[in-house]
């Protein structure tokens, strides 16, 4: 099979959703339907329980289980797919959204009940700023819902992307009866069911055949004509090309966990979904065919056990063919690396693998030479972007408690901060260093693991800063002006980068406002 052919086979993607509207479930059952797995709960283990939040340690022990299923490939339908999960915990939002790098488009499932909630627009947002495709999943028909016109409007105005519904429900909770498909004109008729696979699918060429009547009844069929006419009134056929630009999702209603609306997801998804796509360079692009092999480390998995203290990077690759013990150049190290025993991850067994494509993703054993964004070639020297931290939400000063351990603290901190646990401030002079994070969970692992690993101690005190922002200026003499008038506020990142901490956003706008020439970013990725 040529290069070509390859590339053409995979499709690399991930679920994502707020917590609880079903993105588990959902992964679960389109891997029973790719055969990856026999029965249902065995993807359950990657879901970090709500129980759990408060202790860490347990959250690490099913972060650890995660990782075999960290990705997941199956093929369907001649395609090879690998699904990359996303972690659920908006403490691990970070996570997610480096995982979103590695992606080349998204099923986003929503609760029919809830609606768009916080963490879908965070998301959303993030799918935008790389014109990732989206489709949309509404999940849980089997509840009182909201009315599903309304819940297009909303998701429309709260993730900002035009949509086009592909099916269409009858009814919702004690009356959902089925979905029509709009795709190819077709009827699936409801049976609960979280162990059958959905099979009956009824044709119904046109909305006035009498034997719709006979199956929904003649209410719900007045009701569905008037439904889909509105729908091809209001919205433009499908459009391939917008959806693959990120501009248009196409939406599909169903019920994960009774197997409804899975299927038709899967086939569409097949069909509509992009295969590997090219990725930015601070300079250039790199397109999937190139000869030249190249991908990028998006996550490190670090593992606590004290047994097995190896990590995991995560690999994308984004052009060429990967090939196990060759070399190949580390592009921030400029060092010569190769790799005996690269993984692959089908289903949930772990096997090495002789070589791999653009799209799919390996994961290569570690002893501490990768940290996140890093890239491997054959000699360029790439630098992928579209690999963003975002401004913290949570600061806290890191503190020695031991004077004789300063070293290890610094060792210690830089390489959990490489790993994307969290973000590191140093403010000049002076080395105070703050730490920000999204969620509290990370302090707990950042002292467990400055303590066990490096055998530092540290304490962690709160910061009241509101934002990160990254700031530049065209002219030197501003940037120099504003960090003399705020020489508190000043810190720098690991890159040495300035970041203005704003203690709210009052204080931002009155920052903005007053410095006109200067630029305020909220993410580490800017164009200078
Ligand atoms: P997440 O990964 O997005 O956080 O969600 P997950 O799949 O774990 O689903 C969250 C809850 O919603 C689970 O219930 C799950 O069973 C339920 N669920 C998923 N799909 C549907 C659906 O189509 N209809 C209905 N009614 N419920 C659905 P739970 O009680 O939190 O967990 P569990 O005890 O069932 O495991």
């Amino acid at each position: 099979m040529s290069l070509k052919e390859k590339i053409d086979q995979r499709r690399t993607f991930a679920i994502i959703s707020h917590p609880d509207a079903g993105k588990t479930t959902l992964t679960e059952k389109l891997l029973l339907f790719g055969g990856a797995i026999q029965t249902a709960g065995a993807v359950k283990s990657n879901k970090i329980k709500k129980t759990a939040t408060s202790d860490f340690m347990e959250i690490e022990k099913q972060r650890g289980i995660s990782v075999a299923t960290s990705v997941m490939s199956f093929e369907y339908g001649g395609k090879l797919i690998n699904i990359l999960d996303t972690p659920g915990h908006k403490d691990f939002a970070e996570d997610t959204y480096r995982t979103l790098s590695a992606v080349d488009s998204v099923i986003l499932v929503v609760d029919s009940v809830k609606g768009v909630e916080e963490q879908t627009e965070r998301l959303m947002e993030v799918c935008r700023m790389r014109n990732t495709p989206v489709i949309i999943f509404i999940n849980k028909l089997d509840r009182e819902g909201k009315d599903p016109f309304s819940l297009i409007d909303e998701l429309e105005a709260k993730l900002a992307i035009s949509t086009r519904p592909l099916s269409w429900p009858i009814n919702m909770g004690k009356g959902f009866k089925g979905v029509y498909n709009l795709f190819d004109s077709s009827l699936r008729l409801f049976e609960p069911s979280k162990t059958s696979m959905e099979k009956e699918i009824v044709e119904i060429r046109d909305l006035n055949d009498t034997l719709l009547t006979e199956l929904i009844g003649d209410a719900d069929t007045a009701q569905l004509r008037e439904d889909v006419e509105m729908i091809e009134e209001l919205y433009e056929p499908l459009d391939r090309e917008l959806y693959q630009d990120g501009l248009l999702a196409p939406v599909f209603f169903g019920s994960a966990i009774n197997n409804f609306g899975v299927l038709e997801l899967l086939e569409t998804f097949i069909n509509l979904s992009p295969p590997p796509q090219k990725r930015p360079l601070e300079e250039g692009e790199v397109f999937p065919e190139d000869k030249e092999f190249s991908g990028f480390v998006f996550k490190i998995h670090a593992n606590l056990d004290p047994n097995h203290r190896d990590r995991i990077a995560f690999f994308r690759i984004c052009s060429g063919k990967f090939e196990r013990n060759k070399f190949y150049n580390h592009v921030r190290l400029s060092k010569k690396m190769r790799f005996s025993n690269p993984t692959s991850f089908m289903a949930q067994s772990k096997n090495i693998i002789d070589e791999a494509y653009p799209g799919d993703v390996i994961g290569l054993y570690d002893s501490g030479n990768f940290k996140i964004g890093d890239a491997l070639s054959e000699g360029s020297k790439f630098r992928f972007k579209g690999i963003p931290s975002f401004s913290p939400e949570i600061f806290r000063e890191l503190v020695n408690k031991d004077p004789m351990k300063s070293k290890q603290l610094d060792k210690g901190i830089r390489q959990l901060t490489d790993e994307g646990v969290a973000q590191l401030f140093i403010q000049q002079p002076g080395n105070r260093k703050v730490i920000g994070t999204v969620g509290q969970l990370q302090f707990d692992v950042i002292k467990y693991r400055l303590e066990h690993e490096y055998g530092a101690k540290c304490d962690l005190v709160p910061m009241n800063f509101f934002k990160a922002c990254w700031i530049t200026a065209e002219d030197q003499a501003n940037m120099d002006k504003f960090q003399r008038q705020k020489a508190n506020s000043i810190y720098f990142d690991k890159q040495e980068r300035p970041v203005f901490m704003a203690e709210s956003q009052w204080m931002l706008n009155v920052a903005q406002e007053n410095n006109p020439g200067l630029q305020f970013h909220y993410t580490s990725e800017f164009d200078q």
